[in-house]
């Protein structure tokens, strides 16, 4: 039995194509693995707090701490626990403006801590959220692929291998706002790709 960790991200509810990947992901995923357990984090429908000074000082563990700074830390180790406890993390990383949803940010900036996620060491940072499978699903308007505009899934790429999740397959949606065709071609891709990640584990 396997534990799997969906992270939703999109704002666009109905209309978002992430969402709908990943939703389909985890329809089929139980259907190979009636067994497992889906745990879905929808970032959008349940907003994180916003990293800020407050916040910061509180992941920090500095001096006494209000009911705000309290809420924030127990937050961010429920959703550290979240993270540990699964086998596979599936996630969107959907492209605005060029960057993945500040509801993302949020959520990245409050699973990365130093001492529980990762540590600095000798010979540099380490992550510590080690011995998981990750599927990122990236969905983009126009074409960003493999250029130097492709910052959405580099800095999810990025963060996440920083905190240990190095394991990582992209199943990528590109060109949605590219007319019908190529809408649907991008689909397909990210489609198969999933299917590829499930058919695989
Ligand atoms: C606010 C906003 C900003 C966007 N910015 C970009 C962009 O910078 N580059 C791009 O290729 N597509 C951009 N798009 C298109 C989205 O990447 C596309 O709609 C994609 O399907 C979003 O994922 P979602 O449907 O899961 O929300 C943007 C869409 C929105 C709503």
């Amino acid at each position: 039995m396997s534990n799997i960790l969906v992270i939703q991200s999109s704002i666009l509810g109905p209309y978002s194509q992430s969402t709908k990947l990943l939703d389909n992901f985890a329809v089929e995923w139980k259907q190979k693995h009636p067994a497992d357990n889906i745990v879905v984090r929808d970032l959008a429908g349940e907003p994180l707090p916003v990293l800020d000074g407050e916040i910061i000082a509180a992941l920090g563990g500095n001096g006494e701490l209000n009911e705000r700074q309290k809420a924030a830390a127990e937050l961010s180790l429920a959703l550290i626990e979240e993270v540990k406890t699964a086998d596979y993390v599936a996630i969107a990383v959907p492209m605005y403006n060029f960057g993945i949803p500040v509801q993302l940010k949020t959520w990245i900036d409050l699973i990365c801590r130093a001492g529980i996620t990762f540590s600095y060491t000798e010979t540099g940072p380490q992550g510590l959220l080690t011995d998981k499978k990750v599927l990122i699903v990236t969905t983009t308007g126009g074409t960003h692929r493999n250029t130097a505009t492709d910052l959405a899934l580099a800095h999810a790429q990025t963060v996440l291998s920083f905190v240990g999740l190095k394991d990582i397959t992209v199943a990528y949606a590109e060109a949605l706002a590219m007319g019908p065709e190529a809408q649907e071609r991008g689909l397909t891709d990210a489609t198969n790709a999933i299917q590829a990640f499930i058919a695989a584990h």
